[in-house]
């Protein structure tokens, strides 16, 4: 079997690269360890930027979107018993994000990779990338796909990037002493725009997918079990954190998923190796409280998608070649904003009552100051 562009992992970023080279007319096969119904039902990201709704509707994927989307304005910061709104339309006229799940994303992406005959395999195991810097090709249960070029969109845990032979890759990473407990509820949000609050007992989120069922997370410590959450604490602990303004009650409501996830910064450079190109999760994750994860996973798919169109229409590999460092300004961008937001809002254990001072003091001059309120809403927006 022989495609242009084999594509690693079936996550946003490569049903979005498979679909974007099928409208240049390049040819693609996707291949994904889970079942279309667990990557369709993995509930993670929520906001999309601008950018990446533009990217979504240019491409004929976003009429759901826009339909079922929540449009927001704004984000609101709650600490020391306050709730301050950073108002995007303020700050940053004619830039807002949207809430919309990153499953339903993805099943967008599927339903349109499927309806123009994609190839798409789910289920497949023991993907193996060969001869990379030679003529690549991926092994998988039994089979083999030749490939010009290998794109690598299979996330963190993947196997492309272990494919780099070691030495190549620089590294770069921080664990962050905590992690964050999500949840989805059945229930309607209790505010029109997303909460980030700082509270002593640790972060909190309050967060929606649609007007009947919200989303929230908890810090909670980096070992945190699940089986240590039950339903009534997850929603004591939420109330201990998020009413903490007078007037605001959170409306509690069925559960229906739960999941810890590690709080990690990570970068790995360069972005590429002979004729593997990494997009996504695969190269680089942010902690999530800036929302940036699924936005730098769809602006790695646009600018690999230039380059390998203008690669199989010229034979140019000028733009592969400046792939990764293109990318990698924007993802060190998202690093330190992210770090920057869970720096300002979180509890860290071995702070003291100086650090705690700081922190509050950063979040006063961040919610009062004009110049520190455009930065958190630029960055959050996304930067063009
Ligand atoms: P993934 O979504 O991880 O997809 C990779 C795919 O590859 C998966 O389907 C996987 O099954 C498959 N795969 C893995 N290994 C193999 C293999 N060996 N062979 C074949 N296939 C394989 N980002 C935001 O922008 N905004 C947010 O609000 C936000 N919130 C988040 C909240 C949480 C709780 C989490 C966990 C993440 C959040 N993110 C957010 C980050 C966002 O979800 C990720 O950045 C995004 O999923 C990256 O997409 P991807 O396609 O690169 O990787
Ligand atoms: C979400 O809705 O899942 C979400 C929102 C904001 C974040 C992270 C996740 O910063």
């Amino acid at each position: 079997m022989r495609t242009q562009v084999g594509i690693i992992g079936a996550g946003p970023a490569g049903l979005l690269l498979s679909h974007l080279l099928h409208l240049r007319g390049i040819s693609s096969v996707v291949l994904e360890r889970r079942s279309r119904e667990y990557v369709e039902r993995r509930v993670r990201a929520g906001v999309l930027e601008q950018g990446t709704v533009d990217t979504l509707v240019a491409a004929g994927v976003g009429e759901r979107l826009l339909r079922e989307g929540l449009p927001h304005e704004g984000i609101e910061l709650r600490y020391g018993g306050a709730a301050h709104r950073i108002p995007f339309e303020k700050l940053v006229p004619g830039r807002r994000i949207t809430v919309y799940g990153q499953q339903e994303v993805v099943k967008d992406l599927i339903a349109a990779r499927l309806e123009a005959g994609g190839d798409l395999r789910f289920e497949v195991d023991d993907v193996e990338l060969h001869d990379l810097t030679g003529a690549p090709y991926v092994t998988f249960g039994g089979d083999r796909l030749d490939c010009e070029v290998i794109a690598g969109c299979d996330g963190f845990h993947g196997v492309s990037r272990p494919s780099i032979p070691e030495g190549v890759l620089t590294v770069f990473e921080r664990e962050y002493p905590f992690a964050w407990l999500g949840v989805l509820a059945r229930v309607r949000p209790s505010a029109e725009e997303l909460i980030y609050a700082r509270n002593e007992r640790g972060f909190a989120l309050h967060s929606m997918r649609s007007p009947e069922v919200s989303r929230f997370y908890l810090q909670v410590p980096p070992d945190a079990d699940l089986a240590d959450w039950p339903d009534e604490r997850v929603w004591a602990e939420l109330k201990a954190r998020l009413e903490t303004v007078p007037g605001f009650t959170l409306e509690t409501g069925e559960i229906i998923e739960k999941g810890v996830t590690p709080m990690r910064g990570f970068v790995a450079e360069p972005m590429q190796y002979g004729r593997l190109y990494l997009a996504g999760d695969s190269a680089h994750i942010v902690p999530p409280t800036g929302a940036k994860g699924l936005n730098l996973a769809v602006a790695d798919v646009n600018a690999l998608t230039e380059a390998l169109a203008a690669y199989f229409a010229t034979g140019s590999a000028g733009l592969l070649d400046g792939y990764s460092a293109a990318c990698l300004r924007r993802v060190w961008r998202a690093q330190h904003f992210s770090w920057w937001m869970t720096t300002l809002l979180h509890t860290f254990d071995d702070e003291d009552a100086y650090a705690r001072r700081l922190q509050l003091s950063y979040l006063d001059y961040v919610t009062s100051s004009m110049a520190a309120a455009t930065t958190l809403a630029e960055n959050y927006v996304g930067l063009s």
